[in-house]
């Protein structure tokens, strides 16, 4: 049974309903629902809850244009400076990577975790091996073995796992390659009630990409880091087959200029890409989004008739381990996100729905750039760079990433 104490706990959150599960789960179950429940912050799920439409964060803040620098149009001199000094940090094991792949690429709907899903048909590659080749020929390129930390999330963490080991690591030197854990939230129905999954428990989903700083430092992957003298460390989604992780420019660029952090951008397509931009809140460096860019702000363009808000903030960035151990300790902010989220109705019966049901709450990485004093931005080709599988047909899918992807191909054989 459960104590008064937890009922009243359910009552004072509007979650009795959950009672209604527990009553009929099985005792093996009823025990780690009671944990679950023990756990769960429901004064924070219940104010992210109430806080879903009232999400500006823009509100009083100054917003200006953030400078950048375009990769294409480095002088050649400065260009082998950069280089070099990358060059050099790389090939004296410096450079760290850290995949996130904790998604539930609820979009995509592959069945499994996003980085098994086969985008090169012609050789018959999952996303997860074209990312560890490109790992590979940077290891080759410049003589060291880049230690690799993949986040992954409680869902699929074990068939993560499972994967890389039934394909030999892809040939990775599999002491390199770190699985890591990030933390998990209730997900919630549009009426603010918690949702019960398909094995009966309080279903919660990854914490947003955000969440990698918190979950680097729990799980020991910043001490590891520091252990093997690591400095700089790429951190990319796992969904772009074009992403370039181990880029000694970029590098040379962060370390001449001494920041903490970089991040490079690509060109919005137009105004109404649904992108978020770089800019500037308040003198910081910030990442406005889409939904928040009024029209105006959207569609001004300088004098070159370039975008002044043009730099689209897609997910290549590169930390100091300095600032990643201070933002390790910051508490990002959540935000909801709406998405597809199968779940046990009060029959018990799975329901699969067709489209979003559900609110889940994400950290953004990119949240944690107000948080630094100053960051370098580098501008470099869509074509050469970004080639996201978000969804399932159309914009962004698996037709138009493979395309990108072949083509780049043959473009750099
Ligand atoms: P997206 O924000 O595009 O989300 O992730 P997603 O989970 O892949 O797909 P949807 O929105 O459910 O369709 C961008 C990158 O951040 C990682 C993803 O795995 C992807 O590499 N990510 C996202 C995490 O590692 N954890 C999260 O909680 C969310």
């Amino acid at each position: 049974m459960v104590n008064m104490e937890t009922v009243e706990l359910l009552k004072k959150y509007n979650q009795v309903n959950l009672l209604n599960f527990y009553n009929r789960a099985s005792d093996n179950v009823k025990e780690k629902l009671r944990k679950q429940i023990s756990h769960i912050d429901f004064e924070q799920i219940i104010k992210l809850y109430e806080n879903i439409k009232n999400n500006s964060k823009i509100e009083n803040s100054i917003i200006t244009p953030m400078k950048y620098i375009d990769k294409e149009k480095i002088p050649d001199e400065d260009k082998k400076k950069y280089e070099k000094i990358g060059n050099e940090a790389i090939q004296n094991g410096k450079l760290a990577v850290i995949t996130m792949a904790g998604g539930q690429g609820t979009r995509l709907g592959h069945m499994g975790p996003k980085g098994t899903f086969i985008l090169d048909e012609k050789n018959n590659k999952s996303l997860f091996q074209i990312l560890c080749e490109s790992l590979k020929n940077g290891n080759e390129k410049y003589r060291t073995t880049i230690p690799w930390y993949i986040m992954t999330s409680k869902e699929n963490n074990d068939e993560t796992e499972k994967y890389f080991a039934e394909n030999n690591f892809f040939g990775y030197p599999k002491e390199k390659i770190k699985f890591f854990i990030q933390d998990e939230l209730p997900v919630i129905d549009t009426k603010g009630n918690l949702m019960i999954g398909e094995n009966g428990l309080i279903k919660e989903a990854a914490n947003g990409h955000g969440g990698v700083f918190e979950a680097a430092e729990k799980n020991g992957i910043i001490e590891d880091m520091k252990k093997q003298n690591i400095e700089w460390i790429f951190i990319g989604g796992v969904d772009n087959p074009l992403i370039k992780m181990v880029d000694p420019i970029f590098m040379g660029i962060c370390i001449d200029k001494k920041v903490l952090a970089g991040s490079k951008s690509i060109v919005k397509k137009d105004e109404n890409e649904k992108v978020g931009i770089f800019c500037r809140k308040n003198n910081k460096p910030y990442v406005i989004e889409y939904t928040e860019i009024s029209k105006e702000m959207a569609e001004k363009k300088d004098e070159n008739n370039e975008f002044v808000y043009g730099e689209a903030h897609v997910l290549f960035n590169l930390f100091n381990i300095k600032s990643l151990e201070n933002l390790s300790k910051e508490k990002l902010p959540y935000h909801a996100a709406f998405k597809k989220n199968s779940y046990m109705n009060e029959k018990g019966e799975i329901i699969n729905p067709e489209e979003p049901n559900s609110y889940k709450f994400e950290a953004f990485l990119f949240d944690a750039f107000e948080r630094l004093d100053d960051m370098v931005i580098l501008r470099v080709k869509r074509d050469e760079e970004f080639a996201p599988v978000k969804n399932k047909d159309g914009e962004d899918s698996p037709d138009t990433s493979r395309k990108l992807y072949y083509n780049y191909l043959s473009k750099n054989k």
